[in-house]
């Protein structure tokens, strides 16, 4: 089931290294890129169908095109390398071992939108993967793919790395562009997107660090081959992360489409001996669960997730088994997210801050009914009621919880007091 198009040089030794990655192709498809239009590019990254690898999954090509016509500002790219969701692991494998992969995606991107500056904002607890980038960065600048021309080219273009600070907000694209500034990491509210008005007011593109290294890889073999893999709406190759209860968790390329319960089984080797499915999630902590009759039917691609009433996310799949306590996830769902809010939006400041103190008292052994429903009344008033998507991306799991294992919440309910409990 396994293929490698993303991860081809990651078992290569010392593949981060410049030489090495040369020898095995990186930096080969320069040439054609520089003899395209721009626009080509851009057409060509439409044809691919490749979506945004950071959780929403917007086409990338399609994105690129939004940048306004007879721009006269800069333009910017900023390259998404926070990755603090919970339960995400795959960009991190990128900059650490191919992180040539992604220079030169930057490269490929940056002059089809003309920008001659890109950020890479990185997580700040990515101490490794900040020295690896760097020392790449400085090959690819001494090696002329990076500076004053590129390849020869006369297209000049900085990279510069920028770190964050620990703050998981800051993936927001417009909290990154915030931080970039020098400002406190709290998102803006949309219109302007980014594309319009985004760093230094400056027409901006903001991509994963996946969806900017699977560049040269469509540039090298072409629209066609890259849809080879995949569905017709999803394809592609994705690295998935697998975690959780299961006998081989870890990070694993694989094309999309294929059935959720066939990877757990196959890839990840399977529940531990005697342990039955309690629930998936399906592409980081933000996704609501699937039951394991729902998980039947689901194949790891947007269309699949989105008919389950779940999103693809980031790929970040987490097996739940019996053992698993339902409520005390959802306790630790919630802390994170509660802890992780910039605080700029009452509903999520106080709202999440609310929802914990509601779970803590129902393992407390102190809830009633009414709390369990005042949870889900609080789930559906802080969603879409603020600036950025972080309060929904707590309430919707949090939601799905309640709602598919609603049993496991009122096990814990000693009284049935069915009036509003005062908090
Ligand atoms: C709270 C929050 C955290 C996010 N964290 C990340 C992240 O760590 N990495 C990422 O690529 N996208 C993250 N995103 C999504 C970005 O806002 C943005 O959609 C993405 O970087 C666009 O890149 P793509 O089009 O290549 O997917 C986050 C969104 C939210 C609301
Ligand atoms: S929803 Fe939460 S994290 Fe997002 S802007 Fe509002 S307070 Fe900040």
């Amino acid at each position: 089931m396994q293929v490698k198009v993303l991860s081809a040089r990651f078992d290569i030794p010392d593949a981060h290294k410049i030489e090495v990655a040369k020898e095995h192709g990186a930096y080969a498809t320069l040439e054609k890129v520089f003899s395209m239009q721009p626009v080509d590019v851009i057409e060509l990254v439409k044809q691919s169908g490749l979506r945004g690898r950071g959780g929403a999954g917007f086409p990338t090509g399609l994105k690129w095109s939004f940048l306004p016509k007879n721009n006269t500002k800069p333009v910017y790219l900023a390259v998404n390398s926070d990755e603090s969701e919970p339960a995400t692991f795959k960009d991190r494998h990128i900059l650490v071992l191919d992180p040539h992969a992604m220079i030169e995606g930057i490269i490929i991107c940056c002059y089809a939108i003309n920008s001659h500056h890109a950020y890479i904002y990185i997580r700040g607890e990515y101490t490794t993967q900040v020295k690896v980038l760097q020392a790449a960065i400085d090959e690819a600048y001494a090696a002329g793919y990076l500076g004053a021309t590129v390849d020869g080219h006369d297209f000049p273009l900085d990279v510069t790395v920028h770190r964050g600070a620990g703050a998981y907000v800051c993936g927001e694209e417009t909290a990154l562009l915030e931080s970039i500034e020098g400002r406190k990491g709290q998102p803006r509210s949309k219109p302007p997107f980014p594309a319009v008005e985004g760093l230094y007011g400056c027409p901006t593109i903001i991509n994963n660090v996946q969806s900017i290294a699977s560049l040269p890889y469509i540039l090298t073999n072409g629209a066609d081959a890259y849809k080879a893999f995949g569905t017709e709406k999803s394809p592609g190759t994705h690295l998935f992360g697998i975690s959780g209860l299961v006998k081989k968790p870890g990070m694993y390329e694989l094309p999309l489409g294929l059935p959720i319960l066939d990877v757990i089984e196959h890839v990840a080797g399977g529940l531990r001996e005697g342990r039955k499915l309690k629930g998936v999630i399906p592409g980081g902590s933000s996704t609501p669960v699937l039951t394991p009759e729902e998980a039947q039917t689901v194949t790891l691609d947007y269309e699949s997730m989105a008919a389950h009433k779940t999103m693809f996310g980031s790929g970040g799949i987490v097996v739940l088994d019996d053992t698993v306590d339902i409520v005390k996830l959802v306790e630790n769902l919630i802390s994170f997210y509660h802890h992780e809010s910039c605080g700029q939006c009452t509903p999520c400041r106080e709202g999440l801050g609310w929802m914990l103190k509601i779970v803590k008292k129902i393992i407390g052994g102190k809830g009633t009914t009414a709390d369990i429903n005042l949870l889900v009344e609080l789930c559906d008033n802080i969603e879409m009621k603020t600036v950025c998507v972080l309060s929904a991306a707590c309430t919707m799991p949090v939601r799905s919880y309640l709602n598919k294992f609603r049993h496991e919440f009122e096990a814990y309910v000693t009284s049935d007091v069915s009036c509003q409990t005062a908090m």
